[in-house]
């Protein structure tokens, strides 16, 4: 049986493929705990300094693997808790850029939405279908999505498994730009090698900050940030750009 994902490292960038195009990327328990563990590996690798995920051109994923869950009881759904896993990625400190074309539903929705950038074809659709099949999103669907899009197109989707196609989730803001289907992969690769050369401590406090957006207050959350860019004047890389910029020279960022 293959790998239900790929992993590759190219140029300072961690790949990671979805890999289950007989049942439409399906995230079983299986990807999902290869998903997370390779995440952790490429977090921890000092060569990654960006992590691109991708699914195929005809598909990011169909959502959680419905086969695994048709018959679990209250109990076996507890004891697997299988969102646990889903909640590590929220900690991933690299950025991580989505590379979604073709159908991004339910959980393969949600987990567009545990990445920070979404470049997406113009063929990808998205929605939270799981009302379909008796449910609703489970690993932070209805909120990460009212955040990311408001309550009324929110309800529309998760109330009445709306899909909507590349053009209104960018104009909804759910992603960040879009691109023809074949360019799906190497713009969100382009974006990824461009980032890649940023000083890499303030470009993860950078992400740090913005998904604290989410969760404090404004007031808490400005302070928050003032507190990382102080932070960021302990880094060499602070002062090659600073000094790179007074100089009139392109800075060299170590990383440290
Ligand atoms: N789980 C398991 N298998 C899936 C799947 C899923 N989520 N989505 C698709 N597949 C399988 C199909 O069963 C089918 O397998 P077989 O060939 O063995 O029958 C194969 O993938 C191809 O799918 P279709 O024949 O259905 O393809 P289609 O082009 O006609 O339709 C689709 C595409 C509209 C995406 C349809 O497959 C579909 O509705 N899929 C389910 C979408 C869904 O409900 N997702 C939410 C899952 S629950 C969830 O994600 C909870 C959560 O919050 C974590």
């Amino acid at each position: 049986m293959s790998e239900p994902i790929l992993s590759e490292i190219t140029d300072g960038i961690g790949v990671i493929t979805l890999n289950r195009p007989n049942v439409l990327n399906a995230l079983s328990l299986d990807l999902m705990k290869q998903l997370v563990e390779t995440l952790e590996q490429f977090d921890e690798n000092d060569d990654i300094r960006v992590i691109v995920l991708a699914g195929s051109e005809k598909v990011w994923a169909a959502g959680a693997d419905i086969k695994d869950m048709a018959d679990a009881s209250v109990v076996s759904m507890h004891q697997r808790n299988q969102f646990a896993r889903w909640e590590r990625i929220k900690r991933i400190r690299k950025p991580i850029i989505a590379a979604v074309s073709g159908y991004a539903l339910g959980g393969g929705c949600e987990l567009a939405m545990h990445c920070d950038i979404i470049v997406a074809s113009e063929t990808a659709k998205f929605g939270q279908p799981e009302i379909n099949i008796g449910v609703i999103p489970g690993a932070g669907g209805t909120q990460r999505l009212t955040r990311a899009i408001g309550k009324y197109r929110a309800m529309e989707m998760v109330l009445n498994g709306r899909f909507i196609d590349a053009k209104e989730a960018e104009r909804f803001g759910l992603v960040s730009r879009v691109v023809p289907k074949e360019h799906y992969l190497s713009a969100a690769m382009a974006i990824a090698k461009q980032m890649a050369r940023r000083p890499t401590v303030a470009l993860q406090l950078g992400k740090e900050a913005i998904l604290k957006a989410s969760e404090l207050p404004l007031s808490e959350g400005l302070e928050y940030e003032r507190k990382l860019f102080y932070m960021l004047f302990a880094t060499e890389d602070q002062k090659e750009g600073m000094r790179a910029f007074i100089e009139k020279r392109k800075p060299v960022f170590e990383g440290k």
